[in-house]
């Protein structure tokens, strides 16, 4: 038996993609139970240049017809469109579908579960989140014994190294930005990842599967790193916190909450010692406890690891019959309200050094219910002025407005420099 699979774009992951399919193809194809035959490579360019690995005869710009050939079409060209015609496509004419795409899973993930399910085929997307990372099948499969409720994580690799180059350099960030660029790390036009729209989308598929109910990207709360500066790092670092942008997704009295921020690590928590571009995810699960995953989260190899791993498992199932796990929806999705979310703060600002500042400051932290953990005060002598951060309890956003506007009113308060959650232990 042979199952004939179609590849739908050949950049960095689908270069991979090809080349681990033709060298690997008696491993992938044992394990398959059937040969897997790459059919056909849709391009959007036939003459661009491309790795010698790359079977020329098999490139075409006909994407249809070529879907209409394959029982497996891995889908690889990123971005909302032609993606999703081209997947809708593929599952209304009999294809299980293999995907990275999570902006395009976050954005129309329903309309296509619907497809795949009306179409009695399967739509994976191990490569979507954290790329190498097999954290889909974790909370999918691994995990289907268990209640999730709670899953955070560094899912962008980029920002992971942006912020640990500004941690472990002292850079600025439109420095590092700049570096990162020229090297190929960050994309020439980063805004998906540093404004944090990328791990919005990846924490949305993430908490959609976990909490088994539907969660787009325009539920998620999302804030990039654009506005941290070295001061920040440094600050968070004399409190023993390191800065990250984290993901987090959990269910409380069913409720979600699903947010990316940048936020601030204890120095012991698992997530703080991630490095450069890597990725991680912690799981909190009912009776497992907590579970951590890490790997690389991006590039053509680790990508197209996790895209294998799913054609292995579509055409498992193109064997035997039957369908993979699909979605599973449990009720309509109710989320936290964004005042009544709650959190740890750090509160950074600059105030004149005098007697009774700190009283005055306690005092509107009182006010609002907001209780400190933790007050750090650098003075400095020549200017009169002090740094103060204050780390507080769990707080919701609400009340923690509420401080942030007596704070504002203090006298001596010269400049409230950064508000920024802090994540637990
Ligand atoms: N650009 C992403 C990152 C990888 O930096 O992690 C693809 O989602």
């Amino acid at each position: 038996m042979s199952i004939k699979i179609a590849l739908l774009g050949c950049g960095t992951v689908g270069t991979q993609v090809a080349r681990l399919l033709k060298e690997q193809n008696d491993l992938l194809s044992a394990r398959a139970g059937a040969e897997l035959e790459l059919i056909g490579i849709s391009v959007s360019n036939l003459e661009t240049q491309r790795d010698p690995v790359i079977d020329r005869a098999l490139l075409t710009t006909d994407s249809r017809a070529l879907i209409e050939r394959a029982d497996i079409v891995i889908e690889l060209i990123g971005g909302i469109e032609p993606p999703r015609t081209l997947v809708r496509y593929a599952l209304e004419s009999g294809a299980s579908v293999v995907t990275g795409n999570k902006a395009l899973l976050a954005e129309h993930g329903p309309e296509l579960y619907d497809l795949a399910k009306a179409a009695n085929v399967d739509l994976y997307y191990e490569a979507a989140v954290a790329g190498a990372v097999p954290v889909v099948y974790a909370v999918r499969e691994s995990l289907a014994g268990d209640s999730v409720k709670a899953i955070k994580g560094i899912l962008n690799g980029t920002t992971n190294y942006i912020l640990d180059e500004m941690t472990t350099k002292g850079l600025a960030f439109d420095e590092v930005l700049a570096t990162a660029q020229e090297l190929g790390y960050a994309e020439a036009e980063p805004s998906a990842d540093v404004d944090g729209r990328d791990a919005a989308a990846k924490i949305a598929i993430l908490a959609s599967l976990a909490f088994h109910k539907r969660v787009s990207l325009a539920d998620v709360d999302v804030e990039g790193i654009r506005s941290i500066t070295s001061a920040d790092i440094e600050a968070a670092a004399k409190n023993n916190f390191v800065i990250k942008l984290v993901a987090t997704a959990a269910q409380t009295g069913g409720k979600i909450e699903v947010r990316v921020a940048p936020t601030l690590v204890p120095t012991a928590h698992p997530l703080a010692s991630i490095s450069g571009s890597f990725n991680a995810v912690v799981i909190e699960a009912e009776s497992a406890d907590r579970l951590m995953f890490y790997g690389r989260g991006a590039g053509g190899t680790p990508t197209a690891s996790a895209v294998l791993s799913d054609v292995v498992a579509a055409a498992a199932k193109k064997v035997v019959g039957g369908r993979a796990p699909q979605e599973i929806v449990l009720g309509e999705s109710e989320f936290v309200p964004a005042c009544e979310a709650v959190s740890r703060y750090f509160v950074r600002l600059r105030v004149n050094d005098v007697v009774g500042v700190l009283a005055e400051l306690s005092r509107a932290f009182a006010d609002s219910g907001v209780s400190i953990s933790a007050v750090r005060q650098d003075s400095d002598d020549e200017s009169g002025r002090a740094s103060l951060t204050i780390t507080t309890h769990a707080a919701t956003a609400a009340d923690m407005a509420a401080t942030i506007e007596s704070v504002s009113k203090v006298s001596d308060v010269r400049e409230i420099v950064r508000v920024l959650r802090v994540e637990d232990e």
